[in-house]
């Protein structure tokens, strides 16, 4: 899978994904001596915080974006962390980790099944993975924004054979998913995450990176610009406050497994 992100642009558009982010490092129960596997680490600012939790351990970050894993290895050296150009669907670990981390990843993954059983696969005995992800009713303003301009008569010849890129689950869905899967422990919560961006700038940020994405590629060169500026008006329209902020859902599931 290619992903064509920008690790110096998400560096500067993530700061909502950084702070969820931060609060799943602060609850992660670490000795200081595990191995760790980040999914999706970006540009690595996350997992070169938990590299400094593990002195005595180690923590290895994938990403499928050669941008991110670029960014992430200019910006985070250290001798325990280390990052690696890798498709989250394709892991094959046998009993290596003793904690899998994912932060706000996740709903980029179709097939959590397999991902389950990989992560289990991967967990040595005792091991935990702590997930946080996009479900059912995440991003609501921009999903609609995004269905009625792909339909325009402009644009939806580019979309026939376009797979919409994400998998947000309702809650009792993904309950039921981990039920089938051969974890000791498993806990499952919804968290409300809706976030007024400050100004429509920062809106905008996160609208191009990462949202977009996925979409633009599968324009011609000529018409990504004016698809772009399309989606980010009808965002402002929809979404702008009297205040100056921009209102967006974001709803999140997590997850807290134990091998
Ligand atoms: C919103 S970013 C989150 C990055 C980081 N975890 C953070 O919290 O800042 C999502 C990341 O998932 C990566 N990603 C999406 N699908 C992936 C896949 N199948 N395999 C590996 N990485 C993937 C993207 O390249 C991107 O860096």
């Amino acid at each position: 899978m290619k992903l064509d992100f920008d690790g110096e642009k998400y560096k500067q558009a993530s700061s909502q994904q950084k702070a969820w982010g931060k609060t799943l490092v602060s609850e992660l129960d670490l000795k200081g001596g595990e191995r760790i596997l980040d999914l999706g680490c970006g540009n690595g600012a996350l997992t070169a915080e938990i590299a400094a939790l593990v002195p005595d351990g180690s923590v290895l970050g994938i990403d499928a974006s050669e941008s991110m894993i670029k960014t992430a290895r200019a910006d985070h050296v250290a001798t325990n962390l280390c990052f690696e150009l890798q498709d989250i669907d394709a892991i094959d670990f046998d009993f290596q980790f003793d904690v899998i981390f994912s932060n706000a990843t996740l709903h980029w993954v179709k097939d959590h099944r397999k991902l389950l059983e990989n992560v289990l696969r991967s967990l040595r005995d005792g091991g935990t993975a702590r997930f946080q992800f996009a479900g059912d009713g995440n991003c609501s303003n921009l999903i609609a924004v995004l269905r009625k301009v792909m339909s325009d008569q402009d644009y939806v010849g580019y979309f026939d054979k376009f797979e919409w890129p994400w998998y947000m689950p309702t809650i009792e869905q993904y309950r039921a998913l981990i039920e089938e899967v051969a974890f000791g422990e498993k806990k499952v919560w919804d968290q409300n995450g809706d976030t007024l961006f400050e100004t429509v700038e920062a809106m905008i940020r996160w609208i191009d990176q990462p949202s977009l994405v996925p979409f633009l590629g599968h324009l011609d060169a000529g018409d990504r610009q004016r698809f772009r500026d399309t989606v980010v008006e009808r965002m402002i329209d929809k979404t702008f406050r009297g205040d100056g902020t921009c209102f967006e859902t974001f709803r999140r599931i997590n997850v807290l497994v134990r091998k």
